[in-house]
């Protein structure tokens, strides 16, 4: 079996070293290769995808990113890695659960609302996302492609997740005022999910969908958007489980597999050991299912909950720990449910 670990920026880079040791607990065996990406690789290398990084990714059965850090301002022959590596692994559906995990790590738990339990289902391949500029002098245009068949495909992924869920997708758009592109998107989202039987499908206006994820995030099942809506309501419905600590994705394709956390490089937490590695740490789990180790996934996500039942916490979520400490934690309750199941009594 093997994983690509992309190493990229701030804590992306940090938490790297967390990722490799969950990894090499639960499955020991699997080949590891550790390959360089985002803006230190640019620095170094001129690109901030490597050729080499990129075949890594290609010969993986699966790929974990923690994060990269990205120029503000435009930087010759920068291009953003993570857009070209969902593009080259044709990385379509990017899936962002999100679950209350932590009793009063949200406010909403504190409101003691029901649980939430939710995913973002994210079209990752075109739109507003994929970059698509060009500028003159006082002027800069974003082409927004929207394709019958990228969205098709994506509605689909939410149709089938919602088939196994709670049967409920809504669909996230702004074609009140983007008519042609959100239009279509919105269109053909609802034909195919008419195809399912026995699901509820509703629609959201984006601004209403960001409205409703803070303030009453247990109505979502399944939620199905473009790329850009994508990304920044997964922001907003982090929120509802306990912060960007926490929140894991997927990124799903006809060319494999990549896992993250849903957060950034965040440069304002670099070297302080503040950084949660929870999120890593489920990406962790979810690829080592994804691999088929199912006991080595569970037994990871289990230590996962442990800790976050009984701490040490990070400050995000209200405690002392640091990274390193949280991360040692959940370590050790994974090697004793090995213990435990290897010895019964
Ligand atoms: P960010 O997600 O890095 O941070 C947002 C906020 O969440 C900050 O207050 C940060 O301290 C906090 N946070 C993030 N991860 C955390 C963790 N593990 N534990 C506790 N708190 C955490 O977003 P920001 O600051 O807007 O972007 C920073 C850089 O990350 C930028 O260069 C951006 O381009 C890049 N980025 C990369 C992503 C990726 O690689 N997938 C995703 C989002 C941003
Ligand atoms: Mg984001």
């Amino acid at each position: 079996m093997r994983v690509c670990l992309l190493r990229g920026d701030g804590i992306g880079a940090e938490l790297c070293d967390d990722a490799r040791a969950a990894l090499q607990l639960v499955l020991p065996d699997a080949h590891v290769d550790e390959v360089p990406i985002g803006f230190h690789a640019f620095e170094a290398t001129g690109s901030a995808l490597p050729p080499a990084s990129l075949a890594a990714a290609r010969d993986a059965d699966a790929c974990l990113l923690v994060a990269v850090g990205s120029p503000l301002v435009p930087t010759p022959g920068y291009h953003s890695p993570i857009v070209a590596l969902r593009r080259e692994l044709d990385l379509y559906a990017n899936l962002r659960p999100v679950r209350s995990l932590v009793a009063g790590a949200s406010p909403i738990d504190l409101a003691g609302a029901s649980p939430v339990d939710l995913i973002v289902v994210r079209e990752n391949t075109e739109g507003l996302y994929a970059g698509r500029e060009s500028t003159s002098p006082g002027r800069a245009v974003a082409e927004r492609v929207v394709t019958e068949s990228a969205s098709r495909r994506i509605a689909r992924v939410a149709g089938e997740l919602a088939s196994g869920r709670r049967g409920r997708v809504t669909v996230v758009h702004k074609a009140n005022v983007l008519r042609e592109t959100c239009g279509l998107f919105r269109s053909t989202a609802l034909d195919e999910l008419a195809r399912f039987s026995g699901l509820v499908v509703d629609e959201l206006l984006v601004d209403n969908a960001a409205l409703q994820l803070v303030t009453n995030p247990e109505r979502f099942d399944v939620l199905v958007t473009t790329n850009l809506f994508g990304d920044i309501l997964s922001d907003v419905a982090a929120h509802a489980g306990g912060g960007l600590g926490l929140v894991t994705s997927a990124n799903f394709g006809t060319h494999g597999a990549l896992f993250e956390p849903v957060h950034g490089s965040a440069p304002d937490l670099v070297g302080t050991g503040r950084a949660n590695p929870i999120a890593t740490l489920r990406a962790v789990a979810w690829m080592v299912d994804f691999l088929g180790a199912t006991a080595e996934a569970e037994r990871l996500t289990r230590a996962i909950e442990t800790t976050l039942a009984a701490g040490p916490r990070t400050p995000d979520l209200g405690g002392h720990a640091t990274t390193a400490e949280v991360t040692e934690a959940v370590l050790a309750s994974a090697l004793s449910h090995e213990l435990c199941s290897l010895n019964p009594l």
